[in-house]
């Protein structure tokens, strides 16, 4: 019994989803779990509290003035008690009181008095999953930590089809395994990660740069710091927070770039290049702002290559292990095994950039990861974060496997 003794907190709110936290807690049980089920007032309209208590074993929670039940004054005690939290269905509405510290019912201050591993399953029509508010709300929960699953794609109740499907239940059981025993298979590791674009400035206001945001690179940092290495991250501009725990390098131009990447390259085991460098930058920036000749006249500038990081660690790294990535719009699978080649990388993470919903400034990726020893693992599309995790799984692979037998991916 995978999870014998574990005690979770299975929080329900009102979803039509919600039938699947009965089948959910039924499987948590039969792993060994002990779960305490806490409703929010609108999950009662869907399933009854008597089916998850019938299940359960134990009272369910929803009101924090409930006179019935001991548990509902003492949400510090079993918050403290908890090994993990599963919100499972997890309507927009709760993903915003998360996001925002909103405590008005016995879930949400649960949810503030917890320290343990939280998960939250979404699940809602496509348009809301969609919504800036909610995809704001999403970054903001991930940033802090907590483990937000991407919906599935498929049909929703409201009739329409898209993303914003509760998970299914072997998918939610996973997850919680995955969250209650957290990988250490990086402990001792020291990764150096660069992460968003680069600014290279043309006068004192104003600069060339790329799309950049720095979230998958963000990505990659967060996840080796949960599988327990330490990690340096090196970025350029961007508006993310870095995660806790992280040797923090912000910089600005290429160059900036590349002396802190040689600067931390020779405590590192791992290189992982998520940066988008500006391949070119001003060959004489103006120290003062260029003024506007008027609308006939044009601006030339001359620009100079700037230097190729990524190439210049392949040749200094020594024995640490080098991730590069590729960003291609066109004949993509050509491109990025002429890169493989040229940069001298030891894995390539290839991205095509061109399509919608994926690459810059999006919450997911899909990539295509090629090994210098012959290997390819196509993977679909998922959150950064779980493109993190699948590029370090992949590197931990590549270098435990005989060298002889590097090409057959382990997928
Ligand atoms: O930051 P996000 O918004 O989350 O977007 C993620 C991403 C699209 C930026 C990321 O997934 C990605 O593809 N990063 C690499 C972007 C890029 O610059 O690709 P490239 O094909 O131009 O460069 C190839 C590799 O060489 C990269 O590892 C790059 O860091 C490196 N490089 C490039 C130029 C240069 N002068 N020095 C370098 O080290």
């Amino acid at each position: 019994m995978t999870l014998s003794g574990k005690q979770i907190v299975l929080g329900v709110t009102g979803s039509i989803a919600a039938y699947k936290a009965v089948l959910l807690l039924r499987e948590l049980t039969a792993r060994g779990a002990e779960v305490t089920v806490v409703m929010s007032a609108n999950a009662e309209h869907f399933v009854g509290a008597l089916t998850f208590r019938t299940l359960s074993g134990r009272p369910v929670l929803s009101s924090l003035f409930d006179p019935q039940s001991e548990e509902a004054v003492e949400h510090v005690a079993l918050a403290e008690r908890a090994d993990a939290f599963v919100v499972a269905p997890a309507t927009a509405n709760l993903l915003a009181k998360a996001a925002h510290g909103i405590a008005d019912d016995f879930l949400t201050t649960l949810l503030l008095a917890t320290r343990c591993p939280v998960l939250m399953a979404p699940a809602m029509d496509g348009g809301m999953w969609d919504h800036a508010a909610v995809q704001a709300n999403v970054e903001t929960l991930r940033e802090r930590g907590v483990t937000v699953l991407e919906p599935e794609a498929g049909a929703l109740a409201s009739g329409l089809s898209g993303r914003g499907r509760l998970p299914e239940v072997p998918t939610l059981v996973e997850a919680v395994e995955r969250a209650l025993t957290p990988q250490r298979d990086l402990a001792g590791e020291r990764v150096l990660v660069t992460s968003g674009p680069t600014r290279e400035p043309i006068d004192p206001v104003r600069y060339l740069s790329n799309r950049s945001s720095g979230k998958m690179g963000h990505a990659v940092a967060s996840a080796a710091l949960r599988r327990g290495a330490e990690v340096v991250l090196i970025s350029g501009p961007t508006t993310l927070q870095p995660p806790p725990g992280a040797v923090y390098v912000p910089v600005q131009t290429a160059e900036e770039m590349r002396e802190a990447s040689l600067q931390h390259l020779a405590s590192a085991s791992v290189v992982i290049k998520a940066a988008a460098v500006a391949d070119y930058r001003v060959e004489r920036p103006s120290a003062t702002k260029i003024k506007s000749g008027g609308k006939d006249e044009g601006l030339t500038l001359s620009l100079v290559a700037n230097p190729d990081i990524l190439k210049e660690l392949a040749q200094r790294k020594g024995g640490a292990f080098l991730v590069g990535f590729a960003a291609e719009t066109n004949d993509v699978r050509k491109h990025a095994a002429d890169k493989l080649r040229a940069k001298g990388v030891d894995l390539l993470v290839v991205n095509d950039v061109s399509q919608q919903g994926i690459g810059f400034d999006a919450e997911d990726n899909q990539v295509l990861l090629l090994d210098r020893w012959g290997g390819t693992l196509e993977l679909p599309r998922m959150s950064k974060l779980e493109v993190a995790h699948a590029i370090l799984d992949r590197v931990l692979a590549l270098r435990s496997t005989p060298k002889t037998r590097r090409a057959q991916p382990s997928h």
